[in-house]
């Protein structure tokens, strides 16, 4: 895979040597492609891709594109058409909880600029940014379907709806206190994808 292909991010041989589903992950993927008829496993592509990005850090890399492409048995730039095409895929390095503020009509006209606003200076970010300590990354994201709870944020699996000042305030020390890389296969990893 060239590095022409992912802009910025440049594809290294021996980043791509190391890189292998863990055996529970190899489990769901392959019950992913089981699925779908024998010849069209591209059609487990997106769901293999949150695998993937829950598996490899929370972002896809060129490494683990053609990794996936390889898996697949489909070529690469298949992989990256599909990957740059979705926003809840990231193509550089985010933190472990990327919170999406929805910008859209509802949650815009219920506040959702000065929540934006808000999480921005309590994070020393701005849209787009990761936290120094490589915990936070703060996006803003179109309609997330959860319109009657305006304004509302998603980071990884979760939905926090109604937001407040206050509520913003304990997302982020909850997420913090845990820590940990959320992604979109959080809630029911082996069950919904
Ligand atoms: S407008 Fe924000 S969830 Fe629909």
């Amino acid at each position: 895979m060239s590095s022409q292909v992912h802009g910025a991010q440049k594809f290294d041989k021996a980043k791509r040597a190391e890189i292998a589903f863990s055996e529970e992950a190899m489990k769901t993927v392959q019950t992913i492609i089981s699925r779908y008829p024998e010849g069209k496993q591209k059609s487990a592509l997106l769901p293999v891709l949150h695998v993937a990005q829950a598996e490899f850090g929370g972002w896809l890399s060129p490494e683990t594109m053609d990794y996936v492409a390889s898996v697949l048995k489909i070529r690469p730039v298949e992989v990256f058409e599909v990957a740059s095409f979705y926003t809840m895929y990231n193509l550089k390095p985010v933190g472990k909880c990327v919170l999406e503020v929805c910008q859209t009509s509802s949650c815009w006209l219920n506040g959702a600029e000065d929540i934006v606003k808000y999480i921005e200076k309590k994070l020393n970010i701005k849209v787009g940014e990761t936290t120094k300590d490589g915990m936070f990354t703060l996006k803003v994201a179109e309609c997330l379907g959860s319109c009657g709870t305006a304004p509302m944020l998603q980071c990884g699996a979760s939905f926090h709806e109604n937001l407040t000042y206050e509520k913003v305030d304990s997302i982020i020390e909850n997420y913090k206190a845990e820590g940990k890389l959320r992604s979109y296969t959080d809630l029911d990893y082996k069950n919904t994808l």
